[in-house]
């Protein structure tokens, strides 16, 4: 492994105005965003829509440092026989590959899941790198609710993405390591901040016994919100503290940068938050997106399925890309968004 490359791409991933593209749905979830706009879940219309986003060039060159890819995608040609992954690096981002495979149940903890996948790792690596991945990403899904999370649970899933993180690096590729805390349920900001804390302590313990080398890897959290479901709303400025006191002190300086997932939270929520952070300031590593839903709500909205209407969608991800850019610096401001509208 050399860890001063693999530092260069972590730190590439996360450089100043720029975050990452989650658009690693599996074709199960892509569905999902695809019946919201009536658009038959197709391998043309999943590539179309793709490409759409990868050729949004001021979004893609100025405010995306990185692409997260299905496994779909890695290998799949734009329309004109190019490959997305070359159209990605043309860009000047990175392209990087969802190796998780999902979620089972866990024995014994009933709700919970782990995160599955780690078999045949070993040997798709190499492969996604020759196809141009950097970089990868393993999600844990950690439930609050009564008797949510265990330590069954938290343990078994930060053991898996401390044994990803360590085959990602052996494999020259930096390891996204996810463990999200859902916004699902009725709990409150406080009962997230605790468990948050909880999983954060669990996986970096688990990091260092699997020798994962932390210069090499980018986390991805969850912020500290309340649950959905919970009456207690919470100002962007409480979130802001909440989740910078945790990271704080859970996550060691030698990590080169934090890039969160939106988890459910609006376009405008998930952007507002991670600016009021980047206000807050003197922080030890690079605090920026790596959004899925925030970033492509509304590009899906104005593409709708329909090819003419391909210039609104590169617009509306054009723009959500520059405001979550602007966050990253600290640097947006609300009335940025009603211009734009
Ligand atoms: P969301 O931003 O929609 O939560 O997706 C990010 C992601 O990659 C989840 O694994």
């Amino acid at each position: 492994m050399n860890l001063d490359e693999l530092n260069k791409v972590a730190r590439a991933m996360v450089a100043p105005g720029k975050g990452i593209l989650a658009a690693d749905e599996s074709t199960g979830t892509i569905k999902k965003r695809f019946d919201a706009i009536g658009t038959e879940n197709t391998e043309d219309n999943r590539r179309d829509y793709r490409e759409m986003m990868f050729r949004t060039a001021e979004a893609m060159k100025n405010h995306i440092s990185g692409v997260i890819l299905y496994d779909e995608t890695i290998w799949q040609k734009a329309k004109d026989g190019t490959l997305l992954v070359d159209i990605i690096k043309q860009a000047g981002a990175l392209p990087g590959i969802k190796v998780d495979e999902g979620t089972k149940p866990l024995p014994n903890c009933p709700g919970e899941v782990v995160t599955v996948g780690l078999d045949r790792l070993a040997d798709r690596l190499p492969k996604y790198y020759a196809q141009g991945a950097r970089f990868a990403k393993w999600r844990a899904v950690i439930d609050v609710g009564p008797g949510k999370p265990s330590y069954a649970c938290l343990s078994a899933n930060a053991h898996a993405l401390a044994r990803y993180a360590a085959l990602c690096q052996d494999a020259q590729i930096v390891p996204i390591v996810e463990p999200e805390v859902l916004m699902d349920g009725d709990h409150d900001i406080e009962q997230c901040e605790m468990v948050t804390e909880w999983v954060l302590k669990e996986t970096f313990q688990q990091l260092y016994y699997q020798k994962v080398a932390l210069e090499g890897i980018v986390l991805k959290p969850n912020m500290i919100v309340p649950g959905k479901g919970s009456k207690a709303r919470a100002s962007v400025q409480d979130v802001a503290e909440r989740t910078v006191k945790v990271l704080k002190n859970c996550v060691p300086g030698a990590v080169p940068g934090i890039a969160f997932l939106s988890g459910g939270q609006s376009d405008e929520e998930a952007t507002a938050h991670l600016d009021a952070m980047n206000k807050i300031g003197n922080l030890p590593w690079a605090l920026t997106f790596s959004y899925g839903r925030a970033l492509q709500a509304a590009p899906q909205k104005a593409w709708g399925g329909k090819a003419e209407n391909l210039a609104a969608g590169q617009s509306a991800f054009s723009h959500r890309a520059k405001m979550n850019g602007l966050a990253a610096l600290g640097q947006w401001k609300a009335d940025l968004e009603k211009k734009a509208a």
